[in-house]
């Protein structure tokens, strides 16, 4: 797993946003064969949806030959309420970029068949060659995507019922009023980001410290699911300083000392 250290929310978004389109170029990708990403939603990842909006409008990149799967979204929520995942994600990012309306993919929330759309979308997911980079952010408790503690860790899309920390932890997007909050989810499973080529985690704030600590330091567990990411062959996360404050100083200097060692010059079969 490779740590990267920045010293701001701002810094930390920047880096990813660059080291992801990086990735991108590499691919080369063409419309025949897209690079296929998975995107979260969530305060942490703006810094990198504003860079790729800001360097796309100066003409420095383009999303025609990206294929996305957004992770999760409400159940019964309208698309056009300003706190769905398709508001979302389409007020921060695809509004604003060239990526077609037919590449983005987004769980359907209202659809009647709640599990069809889980699994037809583990099935597209398949069928468009599988994720190349699945980029994701964690809640206070170390879940990703809505795979809240207990969650299997080999689970795939599904329907699931948030913890009453999301509930109280998002209720700061429905004027802080936890019965406006959706109960319920559709989420890619544990298994589903596991199975990405490579799978980046953007983790910020002091708030997310302690599941920091649980996730680089602690054993691999459901009551923190994003540490199965401990498992992955190519794993990233990057942290700003206030989210490393509960990791001991010891893990902070060593992946700091990797990072100004070998950092970005290393090549990327042995980046993590
Ligand atoms: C929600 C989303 C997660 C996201 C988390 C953290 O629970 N389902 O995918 O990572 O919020 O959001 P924020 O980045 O705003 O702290």
């Amino acid at each position: 797993m490779r740590i990267v250290i920045k010293e701001t929310k701002k810094e930390t978004g920047k880096w990813t946003a660059d080291y992801i389109w990086k990735k991108i170029e590499a691919f080369g990708p063409t419309a025949e064969r897209p690079f296929v990403m998975g995107l979260p939603t969530g305060s942490s990842p703006l810094p990198i949806y504003q860079e790729w909006v800001r360097r796309y409008k100066a003409g420095e990149i383009s999303f025609k030959n990206v294929v996305t799967f957004n992770m999760d979204e409400y159940v019964k929520i309208p698309e056009d309420h300003p706190e769905s995942y398709h508001a979302f994600m389409y007020e921060n990012l695809f509004n604003h970029i060239d990526c077609p309306k037919e590449n983005i993919n987004i769980l359907d929330g209202n659809a009647a068949d709640l599990e069809k759309v889980c699994k037809d979308y583990e099935a597209k997911i398949l069928a468009s060659g599988g994720i190349e980079l699945f980029l994701g952010g964690i809640g206070p408790d170390g879940h990703i995507a809505f795979n809240e503690p207990g969650s299997s860790l080999v689970s795939r899309t599904r329907v699931k019922t948030l913890s009453y920390d999301t509930i109280l932890a998002n209720s700061r997007f429905f004027n802080n009023d936890m019965s406006k909050v959706p109960t319920q989810a559709l989420t890619v499973g544990v298994g589903t980001v596991m199975d990405a080529r490579e799978v980046v985690i953007i983790i910020t704030g002091f708030n997310k410290a302690r599941a920091v600590r649980e996730v680089i330091e602690g054993g691999i567990s459901h009551m923190w699911t994003v540490s199965m990411l401990q498992l992955h062959e190519h794993a990233v996360i990057s942290l700003d300083e206030p989210a490393t404050m509960e990791l001991q100083v010891e893990s902070v200097k060593y992946f700091k000392d990797i990072e100004d060692i070998a950092g970005d010059k290393m090549p990327n079969h042995i980046d993590e």
